[in-house]
């Protein structure tokens, strides 16, 4: 594929998948932009990805202006983007209705309304590409609805039904949209968020029997980019190594 001079913008990337994402997605080609919350983790990607570093707090809508402002003055043309930054790895796992409301609020506005609020924020960057791509990236944890963190299934399957009006509403300009689910990846950020047995289990049940890597990802990631995927808007691509199947 031919990626020379198209540039792509990561949210989230100063670490864990993004970060794998981001630096992928710079070996295959792509200009890569790191946006994440913490800055000075996005510099330190954006040099490896000899890329740019942008620092957005996606549930700001004020925070994703000023960021959309600042790359709209250095006339930046976004190919793709990927909507990869949420609370994840910070959450402790709780059935819902121990899930207190301020913690819940905040699971959504980041997870959901960040996602709407960047992708809304960049959408004059990514109308000046011939054929830009939208990512989302959800969780295969709602085709399981997997226990002990609620808000953040349930905002990962708003996630899922956003990026199909997405690809409907953004038809018009060329744009396309999908969704990306994966399943649980083991990245450097120690997590509360699923136990060792757990993952034990989850591997016996899974088509492809071992622990799934933020590598496993990219391939995906890079085809829904891509002219590849040329045909392909307003779907879930589920990457989990067939512990579900649909
Ligand atoms: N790791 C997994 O097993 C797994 C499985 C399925 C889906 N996912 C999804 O993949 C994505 C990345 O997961 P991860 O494991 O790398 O998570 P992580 O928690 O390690 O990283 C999240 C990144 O998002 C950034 N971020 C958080 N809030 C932000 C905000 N308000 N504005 C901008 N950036 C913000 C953080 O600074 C961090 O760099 C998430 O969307 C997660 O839900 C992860």
């Amino acid at each position: 594929m031919n990626t020379e001079n198209k540039t792509v913008l990561v949210t989230g990337s100063g670490q864990g998948i993004g970060r794998v994402l981001a630096l992928g997605l710079a070996e295959r080609g792509w200009r890569v932009i790191v946006a994440d919350l913490d800055g000075q983790r996005a510099e330190s990607v954006a040099a490896k990805a000899g890329g740019e570093a942008v620092t957005v707090d996606i549930s700001s809508a004020e925070s994703c202006r000023e960021a959309a402002h600042l790359l709209q003055h250095e006339d930046v043309v976004l190919d793709g983007l990927v909507n990869n930054a949420a609370l994840f790895s910070t959450l402790t796992m709780k059935p819902f209705w121990e899930i207190d409301e301020q913690e819940w609020d905040r699971v959504l506005r980041v997870n959901l309304t960040g996602t709407w609020q960047i992708t809304t924020a960049l959408l004059p960057l990514l109308r000046r590409s011939a054929a830009a791509s939208i990512v989302n990236i959800a969780a295969s944890a709602v085709w399981i609805g997997r226990s002990n963190y609620a808000h953040y299934v349930a905002s990962k399957a708003g996630v899922i039904g956003l990026t199909y009006v997405m690809s409907r509403e953004l038809a018009d300009d060329g744009i396309r949209a999908n969704a990306l689910t994966p399943g649980s990846v083991r990245t450097e950020i120690p997590r509360h968020t699923i136990t060792p047995e757990q993952v034990r289990a989850q591997v016996n049940a899974q088509n492809v029997q071992r622990p799934g890597t933020p590598e496993d990802l990219l391939g995906a990631v890079a085809f829904l980019l891509g002219p590849d995927s040329g045909f392909v808007s307003g779907q879930t691509l589920n990457v989990d190594g067939g512990l579900t199947v649909r």
